[in-house]
């Protein structure tokens, strides 16, 4: 089942693989939702979905509770007349700006299908950033938005920080964090998702809490690249190591194999 959304670091490609490592239980925890690729994917029978954008989360709490009509809603801003540079602007501004929830996560939609490369970037005020994308003919995903939205109801949205979702897992649940990426090298980092920045002391702070539950029963798997730095966090863990075709990159001769891991706190 393929997400809805554009979404740097989307596991689509690798969700076989990431089923393979998910053990059952009673309730799977994702704090870095992103997309949603994964829980889309698994059948948990209830799932508390997590991350930082607020905007993001938005999105997925009108699609849970809107379903058709919110669908129906949002193809008003899948019109010609909305895919030039100027009206993007001006709608991009109104995302930003609107106290209107569902207005405003209509807006979301629109601003992944229509701006560059799909991308979530954020300014330091907290305000979507990204420009005008120049695609021929941008279309609303309503098949994936309506399978979102029946695989939705056995879900919880919710707003929060990874470490405090991480600290609401009891023994049952199985938790799967995707992190952004730790950086390759210094230059290729994306990790502007949200306005906070996630730096190499969140990344350890997420390995240690990946321990802390471990020591309680609680299995963790957590998606990273396979750097010295992951290989050192993650010691404690089994780790299924391989090589990931790069989908997003502003650079389309820059689409190059690279390392990425699955450690396992189990
Ligand atoms: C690699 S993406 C997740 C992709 C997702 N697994 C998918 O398949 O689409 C990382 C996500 O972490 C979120 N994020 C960044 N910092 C965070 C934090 N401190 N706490 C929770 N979520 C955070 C971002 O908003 C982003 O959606």
């Amino acid at each position: 089942m393929k997400p809805f959304l554009k979404w740097a670091g989307g596991k689509y490609r690798i969700i076989e693989r990431i089923k393979a490592a998910l053990p059952p239980g009673n309730r799977l925890i994702e704090p870095f939702a992103g997309s949603g690729a994964v829980f889309l994917n698994m059948d948990y029978p209830n799932n508390l979905i997590t991350d930082s954008n607020a905007d993001l989360i938005n999105l997925f709490r009108h699609v849970q509770s809107g379903g058709k009509e919110f669908i129906e809603y949002c193809q008003q801003f899948f019109v010609s007349d909305n895919n030039q540079a100027d009206v993007f602007y001006h709608l991009r501004t109104e995302m930003n700006t609107t106290s209107d929830l569902q207005r405003k996560a209509a807006l979301f939609i629109y601003l992944n299908r229509h701006c560059f490369n799909g991308l979530c970037r954020y300014n330091g005020k907290g305000k979507f950033n990204v420009p005008f994308g120049r695609y021929t003919k941008p279309i609303l995903p309503e098949p994936e938005l309506l399978n979102f939205w029946s695989k939705s109801q056995s879900a919880k949205f919710e707003v929060a920080d990874f470490m405090t979702t991480m600290n609401r897992a009891e023994p049952g649940d199985v938790v799967y964090c995707d992190p952004p990426y730790v950086p390759l090298t210094t230059t290729a980092n994306f990790s502007d998702y949200t306005q906070k920045k996630f730096g190499l002391r969140e990344q350890q702070e997420l390995a240690d809490l990946a321990v802390k539950l471990m020591l309680k029963g609680i299995p963790v798997i957590i998606s990273n690249h396979d750097t010295e730095f992951t290989r050192t966090a993650y010691a404690a863990a089994n780790i299924d190591a391989f090589d990931v075709r790069r989908s997003i990159s502003s650079d389309a001769s820059n689409r190059q194999k690279v390392g990425e891991l699955l450690a396992i706190f189990r």
